[in-house]
C-alpha cells in the first residue's frame, strides 16, 4: 500500500468517525427532545432541518467520501435525517393540538358576554308600512315599479306636455337623452307606477306606490336629492272628489289621530284636475300654533286630486265610463310630523343613535 493510499483512507476513517460522533450526539439530542411550545419546535426545525440546518452541512461534508464509503455512510445520515423528521412531524400535530386545547382551556367563562346589538327598523320604514297599513282596510294594495323611468312614465303620460314649465316642478336627474318612449331620468315621483299599472290593467285599480324618488336639489336640513313618496290611485266607475275627500279624511284619522281635522287648498298639478293640496291640523301643538306649522295651526301633508281625463286616456282608460283620484306625500314629511325630525339629512346617514329611537306598534 503506498503512501497516498494509505493518507487517503486516515482521512475517509477521520471523516467516517467524525460523522459518526456527529450524528451519534445530535440522535441523542433529538431523541431527548420534547416541547409543547410552538416556538421551540421551530428553533428545532431551523436547527435540524431548515435550509442552513445542521443536515445540510453534514450532507455537505459528506460529499467529499468515495462510491463504496457512500454506500455506507448514506444509509446511516438517511436514517438520520428521517429521524429528524420524524420527530419534527410528531411534535408539530401535538403542539397544534395542544395550541389549540389551551386557547380553549384560556376561556374565561365568569366573563361576561359580548351584548348582542339588536337592531331598529327606520323611522321611514315605520311610518311606511303605518300608511299602508292605514290603506289596506279600504282594499288598496300595494304596486311598485322601476326607479329609473322614461319620460313616457314620469311625464308625457302624465300629461305634462313637452317644454311645458310644469316639468320644472320637479328638478329632473337626467341619465339618458332619447330611447323608445322618450329621455331616461330617475324618477321624479312614483305616480310613475300609476300609468305603468293603468297601462297593464283595467279598472277598478286601488293601489297605493311607495317608494323612494329624486329630484336635482342641493342637499340641506330641507331638501334632499332623493326622498320617498307613497302615492295611491283610485279609479272605478262613478268616483267623485267626495270619495277623495272622506278616504284621505279617514286616513288622517288613524294615523293622527281621531279630531284631528283636515282642509283643502286648491292647487295644481298636470295630473290632476281639480287638483288640492291637504292639510291637517298642527299634529304637534294640536292647531295651537307652534314653529311646525308656523303659527299657523295647519300643516300641508299631501297633494291630491281627480284624475286628469287626459291621463286616463293616455294609459288607455275611457274617461268617460271611468273616473279615479290620485295623491301622495312624502314620507319623510309624515315622519317629521309624528316625531319633529328637523334636519331631513339624518334619514339618509345611517347613525343607528339616530335610528334607534323611533319604535313602533306595528312590526
Ligand atoms: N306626484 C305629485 C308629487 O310628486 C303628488 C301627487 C300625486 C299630487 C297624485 C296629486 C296627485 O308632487
Amino acid at each position: 500500500m503506498n503512501r497516498r493510499r494509505l493518507n487517503y483512507l486516515y482521512k475517509l476513517l477521520y471523516i467516517w468517525q467524525m460523522l459518526q460522533d456527529q450524528i451519534t450526539q445530535l440522535t441523542a439530542e433529538i431523541n431527548a427532545f420534547t416541547t409543547t411550545s410552538a416556538d421551540e419546535l421551530e428553533q428545532f426545525r431551523i436547527r435540524f432541518l431548515g435550509s442552513k440546518g445542521l443536515i445540510k452541512d453534514i450532507f455537505e461534508q459528506f460529499k467529499s467520501v468515495s462510491p463504496e464509503e457512500k454506500r455506507v455512510l448514506g444509509k446511516v445520515l438517511n436514517e438520520f435525517k428521517q429521524l429528524a423528521e420524524a420527530k419534527y412531524q410528531a411534535l408539530n400535530e401535538s403542539t397544534a393540538h395542544t395550541n389549540s386545547q389551551s386557547a380553549k382551556a384560556n376561556i374565561d367563562l365568569t366573563l361576561p358576554g359580548e351584548g348582542f346589538e339588536v337592531g331598529a327598523r327606520h323611522p321611514l320604514a315605520i311610518v311606511r308600512r303605518e300608511i299602508i297599513e292605514i290603506f289596506n282596510k279600504l282594499g288598496f294594495s300595494v304596486a311598485e315599479g322601476p326607479e329609473i323611468e322614461d319620460d313616457w312614465h314620469n311625464f308625457s303620460a302624465l300629461n305634462f306636455p313637452e317644454e311645458h314649465p310644469a316639468r320644472d316642478m320637479q328638478d329632473t336627474f337626467f341619465i339618458k337623452k332619447g330611447g323608445e318612449h322618450g329621455d331616461i331620468a330617475l324618477r321624479t315621483h312614483t305616480s310613475s307606477v300609476q300609468v305603468r299599472m293603468m297601462e297593464a290593467g283595467t279598472p277598478p285599480f286601488r293601489a297605493l306606490m311607495p317608494g323612494r324618488v329624486y329630484r336635482n336639489e342641493a342637499i340641506s336640513a330641507r331638501a334632499h336629492c332623493f326622498f320617498h313618496q307613497v302615492e295611491g290611485l283610485y279609479v272605478d266607475e262613478n268616483v267623485s272628489f267626495a270619495d277623495l275627500k272622506q278616504t284621505l279624511f279617514y286616513f288622517v284619522q288613524e294615523l293622527y289621530g281621531e279630531g284631528t281635522k283636515v282642509r283643502f287648498r286648491p292647487s295644481y298639478f298636470p295630473f290632476t284636475e281639480p287638483s288640492a293640496e291637504m292639510d291637517v291640523s298642527c299634529t304637534i301643538c294640536k292647531g295651537a300654533g307652534c314653529q311646525m306649522c308656523k303659527y299657523s295651526g295647519w300643516v300641508e301633508i299631501l297633494g291630491c286630486g281627480m284624475v286628469d281625463p287626459n291621463v286616463l286616456e293616455n294609459c288607455g282608460i275611457d274617461h268617460k265610463k271611468y273616473s279615479g283620484f290620485a295623491f301622495g306625500m312624502g314620507i319623510e314629511r309624515i315622519a317629521n310630523l309624528k316625531w319633529e325630525i328637523k334636519d331631513l339629512r339624518l334619514f339618509s346617514e345611517n347613525d343607528v343613535r339616530f335610528l334607534k329611537q323611533y319604535q313602533s306598534a306595528i312590526i
